[in-house]
């Protein structure tokens, strides 16, 4: 009798070991299958790079592919003839052509795209960005960076251009001021401000548990 209490204990802790081992097995395999949950692409436009800044925290974040999107001529260094060619390019509905390529763009389920605001609106290479690639039934999730005057009607524009798409809220703080001779203005103290707030924004759109 004591004889078959001893070989059932050990049975007993057998298979808990066993199953302890199963669960270890199971752990990593339940991790990736998270990871793959979405798949993600970061692209971004930005000239002083405070929008690149922003970029940077949410590829941090959520990881996924980053891309910096190039134009095939790029806009003058000067800023005031940059302003004009971009206010006739809006005027005329001038969509001008990109250097990025996108490999395989079906890949990804969610699609983060960032910008400046530029006279007050999404600027052209963006618009030419949502013109070129389709991303019927995918995520999109817009994020932009500002003189101090806001996004403008950015975000609207990404959703007219997107309508098959799912556009979530957008996340938008004051960068630079390049009229003013303020270039990169999301770094040290301020790049520490924005980490939190675009810790919080992705918290609320769900993007980060
Ligand atoms: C051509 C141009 C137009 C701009 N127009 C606006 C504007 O209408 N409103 C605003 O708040 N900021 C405006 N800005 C300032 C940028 O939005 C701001 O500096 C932004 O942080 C730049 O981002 P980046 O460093 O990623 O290029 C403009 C900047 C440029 C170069």
């Amino acid at each position: 009798m004591r004889r078959i209490n001893v070989l059932l204990m050990i049975a007993f802790v057998v298979i808990c070991l066993l199953s302890g081992v199963a669960a270890a097995q199971q752990g990593p395999k339940k991790d990736q299958a998270l990871k793959a949950e979405k798949k993600i692409l970061i692209v971004y436009l930005s000239r002083t790079n405070n929008t690149k800044a922003i970029a940077d925290i949410i590829h941090k974040k959520v990881g996924g592919k980053l891309v910096s999107l190039e134009l095939q001529t790029p806009y003058p260094a000067d800023y005031h003839t940059t302003v004009q060619q971009v206010v006739r390019e809006n005027e005329t509905g001038y969509l001008p052509p990109l250097k990025t390529v996108i490999d395989k763009p079906d890949q990804y389920d969610a699609i983060f795209v960032g910008f400046p605001t530029w006279d007050m609106k999404l600027p052209p290479p963006m618009k030419s960005f949502l013109h070129q690639y389709s991303f019927r039934g995918k995520t999109i999730i817009p994020f932009n960076s500002n003189g101090g005057y806001g996004p403008g009607n950015t975000f609207q524009t990404v959703r007219e251009l997107c309508p098959q798409s799912t556009v979530l809220q957008g996340f938008s703080t004051r960068g630079g001021l390049e009229r003013d001779g303020q270039l990169l203005a999301i770094k040290d103290a301020r790049a520490e401000e924005v980490r939190t707030e675009v810790n919080k924004w992705l918290r609320t759109i769900g993007m980060l548990k």
